[in-house]
C-alpha cells in the first residue's frame, strides 16, 4: 500500500512542479500548460500555436506579455511592440541566454559564433561577419542556381517545392557563403543534405523538444554520431578554403586571424543552419502565396517581364520591380519564417512598460523571447492581418511612407538583428523574378495549401510548408 501511496504522492508534486510556475513568475499572464502540451503532441506548428495561444493575450486581454512552459523550461514571450523595441534595441542589458548545455542542437552548431556569443565576443564575430557580407551581393550566383534549378524542373508538371527550396537555398549559402557546392539541387543524393535532413528530424521529436533532459538521460549515439560527422565535414571545407581562396564569405573570413579554428567552425554552422532553412521556407511561402492569388501572380509577372527587359537580374533592374518586392515584404510578414527570437535575458532583472499602459517586472535570468508572429498577425497593428495583399505595403514602396520597424520584425530589429537580410532579399527577389518569368503555376485542385500554405513541425519552430506540390507551366 505504502509504495502506491509513495508514486502518487511523487507523481503528484512532480506535475504541480511542472504545471505551476516558479513563484517569481506568478504574476505574470499564463498559457496553460496543458494547451502548450497538448500542442506539442499534436505537432502543431509555431505559427498556429502563436496564433491559437498567445495572440489572444494581446489582442483580447490587452497584455503585453505571457508566460509558458516549453523546451524544458518557462519562457516569457513578449507580444507588445513597445515591450519588443526596448529588449531587442538593447542588446549590452538584454543579452541572448548562454544555451542549455543538454539541448544536443548545440553540439552541431557550437555557442562560439555570431548567433549565440554576447559581450565583446559577439562584437568581434559581428564585425568580421558584416564585414565579409558587405564584400559580396551574390546576385550574378543566384541567377545561375536557379537557372540549375529550371534544368531539374524539366518541362514542369507536378513539383514539390518545398523540395527544391529547400536545396537551392542550401547551395546559395554554400556557393556564395561558405565557398562550397553542396550540389544539392544538381546531385538527389548530396551527401551533405540527407546528414543535416537525418539530424533534423531526429532533434524534431517533440518528446525531447519539451524534455531536453531525456537527451542526457537517454543519449542519443545514432543522433550524436551523425552530429559529429556533419562536424567533420565542416572542418574539412575549412581546411580545404584556406588552401582554395575564393569570392565567398568564408575567404573573406579569414583574411581575419582574429578567429580561432573553432569559431571559424561554429559560425560556419551557423551559417549553415541561420541562413537556409528561413530563406527556403520564406521562398515556399512566397511562391504558395502567389498560386494561391494568381491575379497578384500575373501583375507581378507583368513588372518582372518589364523590368528584366530580357537581361539578367542586376540590382538596377530589380529595384524597378516594385510589386514583386512588395510580395516578398508581405509573405516574410504572414507567415515569418522565425516566429520568435533565441531567448534573451536580463541578468539584472527589469520592469517592461507596455503600450497598453501596464508594466510587467520581469526577474533577472529569466528566458524571455521576442515574438515575431504575434506583431505580424495581431489585428491591432495590421487590418487583416490573416489575409496576404501585398498592396498594403505599396505606399512604402513609393516613399510615401516607411515601413513600420515596430511591426514588421521579421528580420528582428537592433544591434542582433539579421546581418543577412540584405542576402536573403536579394535571393528572394533573384529566384522569384526569373521563376515568374520562365513559369506560370498553380496548385493542384484539392491542395492543402489552397487558402493559406501549410507549416511543417520543424525543431526550430520554423514558419516552414510542406508537401507544397506545385503545378508548373514553362512559358513561351
Ligand atoms: C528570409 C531569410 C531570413 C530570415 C527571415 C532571418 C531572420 C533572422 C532573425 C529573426 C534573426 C534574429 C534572431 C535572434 O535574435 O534570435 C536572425 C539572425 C541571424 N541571421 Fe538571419 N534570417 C534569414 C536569412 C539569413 C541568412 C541567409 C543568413 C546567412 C547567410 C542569416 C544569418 C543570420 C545570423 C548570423 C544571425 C545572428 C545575428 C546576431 O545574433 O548578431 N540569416 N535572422
Amino acid at each position: 500500500m505504502l509504495y502506491p501511496t509513495l508514486l502518487f504522492t511523487a507523481l503528484a508534486l512532480f506535475l504541480k512542479w511542472i504545471f505551476t510556475p516558479p513563484a517569481k513568475l506568478r504574476h505574470l499572464p499564463r498559457v496553460s500548460f496543458f494547451r502548450v502540451l497538448w500542442s506539442y503532441a499534436n505537432k502543431e506548428t509555431e505559427e498556429a500555436r502563436i496564433r491559437k495561444l498567445y495572440i489572444p493575450f494581446m489582442q483580447e486581454k490587452g497584455e503585453g506579455v505571457a508566460i509558458s512552459y516549453a523546451l524544458g523550461r518557462w519562457l516569457i514571450h513578449i507580444l507588445d511592440p513597445k515591450i519588443w523595441r526596448t529588449v531587442a534595441d538593447d542588446a549590452a542589458n538584454w543579452p541572448k541566454e548562454l544555451p542549455p548545455s543538454d539541448m544536443v542542437f548545440f553540439r552541431f552548431v557550437g555557442t562560439k559564433n555570431v548567433v549565440f556569443s554576447n559581450g565583446e565576443t559577439w562584437q568581434k564575430h559581428s564585425t568580421v561577419v558584416h564585414a565579409a557580407l558587405k564584400r559580396t551581393l551574390p546576385i550574378e550566383q543566384f541567377t545561375v542556381l536557379t537557372q540549375k534549378l529550371f534544368k531539374r524542373m524539366g518541362d514542369g508538371g507536378l513539383i514539390k517545392w518545398d523540395h527544391w527550396t529547400m536545396r537551392v537555398a542550401l547551395d546559395a549559402v554554400g556557393t556564395t557563403i561558405l565557398g562550397y557546392d553542396f550540389e544539392a539541387v544538381e546531385n538527389d543524393n548530396s551527401p551533405f543534405l540527407k546528414q543535416y535532413t537525418t539530424i533534423m528530424d531526429a532533434l524534431s521529436i517533440p518528446l525531447f523538444l519539451v524534455f531536453p533532459i531525456f537527451d542526457v538521460w537517454f543519449p542519443r549515439k545514432d543522433l550524436i554520431n551523425n552530429i559529429d560527422a556533419l562536424i567533420a565535414r565542416f572542418q574539412a571545407i575549412l581546411d580545404y578554403k584556406r588552401e582554395n581562396r575564393g569570392n565567398d564569405m568564408l575567404t573573406y573570413m579569414l583574411e581575419e586571424p582574429s578567429l580561432t579554428e573553432e569559431e571559424y567552425r561554429h559560425n560556419m554552422a551557423a551559417f549553415f543552419v541561420a541562413g537556409h532553412d528561413s530563406t527556403a521556407a520564406a521562398l515556399s511561402t512566397l511562391v504558395a502565396y502567389l498560386a494561391i492569388y494568381p491575379a497578384f501572380q500575373e501583375r507581378a509577372r507583368k513588372e518582372v517581364i518589364h523590368a528584366l527587359d530580357n537581361k539578367d537580374p542586376d540590382s538596377h533592374n530589380l529595384a524597378n520591380m516594385q510589386f514583386l518586392y512588395a510580395c516578398v515584404l508581405e509573405a516574410l510578414r504572414i507567415n515569418t519564417p522565425f516566429p520568435f527570437t533565441a531567448p534573451r535575458v536580463s541578468p539584472t532583472g527589469a520592469t517592461l512598460h507596455g503600450s497598453n499602459g501596464k508594466s510587467y517586472y520581469i526577474p533577472p535570468n529569466t528566458s524571455t523571447v521576442l515574438s515575431i508572429a504575434s506583431l505580424h498577425r495581431n489585428e491591432n497593428n495590421w487590418s487583416d492581418a490573416h489575409t496576404f495583399n501585398p498592396e498594403r505595403h505599396l505606399d512604402t514602396l513609393t516613399g510615401k511612407t516607411k515601413i513600420d520597424a515596430t511591426i514588421w520584425v521579421p528580420f528582428s530589429r537592433g544591434p542582433r538583428q539579421c546581418p543577412a537580410r540584405n542576402f536573403a532579399m536579394y535571393e528572394m527577389r533573384t529566384v522569384t523574378a526569373l521563376l515568374l518569368q520562365s513559369w506560370e503555376w498553380e496548385l493542384p485542385p484539392g491542395s492543402p495549401h489552397a487558402i493559406a500554405p501549410q507549416n511543417v513541425f520543424s525543431p526550430f519552430g520554423l514558419s516552414s510548408p510542406k508537401d507544397l506540390y506545385i503545378n508548373f507551366t514553362k512559358r513561351g
